[in-house]
């Protein structure tokens, strides 16, 4: 068989393969089809309690969303980095190394890849967030390294990274045909990334680009931060969350912090926290709230409303306005939600966002009205805020949406395809 080199986008919630085949066209995608024919794969594992059974992407989702027994994993890119890495998890009674979680599904990538392309690869370009880790490079390094030694794990002789931005950049440049000074906007589910780059056709095919990029920044704040927020801002109080106890003290925030995040949901389930959340429901003064939180633990519907509340996310961005069936937790209760709502929740962290664009152009002497254009990509630059603030921002230059969940994955084909020539 013939070995080539693809590009790698593990995204911390959805990930995609790009392979050049012959030679990359911007007319034809260099995505590879991952599951059912699509492009993505959610970054996603279910591992089925009563078999060895093991579901990724969309069909562990939905594994998981059917009601099977089981533990379902997501986000583990978030893992690279942190604390939590040399770690593990219980699946099925027994403790899992989230290394070997992480190895898992990038291992399932690569399977995938290969078997759509009908290659093996052994050399890829990984894309990377700028920052893994914010304020702290040494962090940021392993987090990389391991990254690199999982891919090397799986198959990958040689691997490459770049920045994600980077990735976006080169895709938009194979579209273009004539020089322009572009800030690209990745927000994704983990990360939001931007490099402000001088593309031009005429030096597309150069694999020494330094001269060209005038700054890459970015903030540990993506699409899962968006989820976390909002579900704490609209929907907890519901269950009880900045409630009374009968002693004046607050209701404690913490179970609602847990549940609110994909990683620490299972937290809640612990037999110690349930004891202490029917200590809590005992002292409120609202027990109704507490009951639907007891009732929400019960029936380890965390990750449901977690999904829930991801969705309502996204239909509010879209739409407007969203309705959250909590039919789970007690018959025919529900919340609409609106753009105001979605606002309110994520206010502060679309400024830090917005914060960190303001401060790349300043570090790099740019003024906003000497940007051409700013590329949206990543799902949450659906976001409206946060479309609207940075657009604003940059009012004079012009805005283009690229294929949000699929310009890293091809921008790091082409890059592939560059750096291991064949
Ligand atoms: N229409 C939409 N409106 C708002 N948010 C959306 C929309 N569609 C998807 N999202 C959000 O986009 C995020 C996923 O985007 P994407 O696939 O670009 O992230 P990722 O590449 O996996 O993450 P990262 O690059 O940070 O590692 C999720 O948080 C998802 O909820
Ligand atoms: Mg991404």
């Amino acid at each position: 068989m013939i070995t080539s080199a693809c590009g790698v986008d593990f995204g911390t919630s959805n990930s995609t393969v790009g392979w050049c085949r012959t030679q990359c066209h911007p007319q034809a995608s260099p995505l590879l089809a991952l599951e059912e024919g699509k492009p993505t794969l959610p970054s996603a594992i279910f591992f089925h309690d009563d078999d060895e059974d093991v579901s990724h992407g969309r069909a562990a989702l939905a594994d998981y969303l059917a009601g099977y027994d089981g533990r379902l994993m997501r986000s583990m890119k978030s893992l690279l980095g942190s604390s939590l890495m040399d770690g593990t998890t219980e699946v099925r009674g027994r403790p899992m190394p989230f290394r070997a979680l992480l190895t898992a599904y990038i291992r399932e990538l690569r399977d995938r890849a290969q078997g759509d392309a009908k290659r093996v690869f052994t050399q890829a370009v990984f894309g990377r967030p700028v920052f893994f880790v914010d304020d702290d490079a040494a962090a940021d390094k392993l987090a990389e390294d391991t990254l690199g030694e999982i891919a090397r794990d799986v198959g990958f002789a040689d691997v490459a990274f770049q920045f994600e931005p980077l990735a976006a950049a080169f895709d938009y440049e194979s579209r273009i045909q004539s020089e322009e000074l572009v800030l690209v906007v990745d927000i994704g589910g983990g990360t939001s990334d931007f490099s402000l780059v001088r593309l031009s056709p005429a030096r597309a095919h150069l694999t020494e680009r330094r001269d060209d990029i005038l700054a890459n920044g970015g903030v540990h704040i993506g699409g899962t931060d968006f989820d976390k927020q909002f579900s704490l801002t609209a929907v907890m109080p519901m269950l009880g969350l900045g409630g009374e106890l009968v002693s004046g003290k607050q209701v404690p925030a913490m179970p609602y912090i847990h549940l609110a995040s994909w990683h620490t949901i299972n937290n809640v389930y612990t037999r110690k926290m349930q004891d202490m959340l029917r200590q809590v429901r005992a002292e409120a003064v609202d027990k109704d709230r507490l009951d639907l939180l007891l009732r929400l633990v019960q029936e380890r519907a965390g990750h449901w409303l977690a999904h829930q509340m991801e969705q309502a996310k996204i239909g509010v961005s879209d739409n407007g306005t969203a309705d959250v069936s909590l039919d789970r937790l007690a018959q025919g209760l529900s919340v609409s939600l609106t753009r105001a709502d979605l606002d309110r929740a994520i206010d502060q962290l679309v400024t830090k966002v917005d914060d960190t664009v303001g401060t790349l152009l300043t570090d790099a002497g740019i003024r906003a009205d000497q940007v051409d254009t700013v590329f949206f990509t990543g799902g949450s630059s659906r976001v409206p805020l946060l479309r609207e603030r940075i657009g604003a921002r940059l009012a004079q230059a012009r805005h283009v949406e690229g294929d949000v969940f699929g310009s890293i994955g091809s921008g790091l084909a082409l890059d592939a395809a560059r750096r291991f020539p064949a």
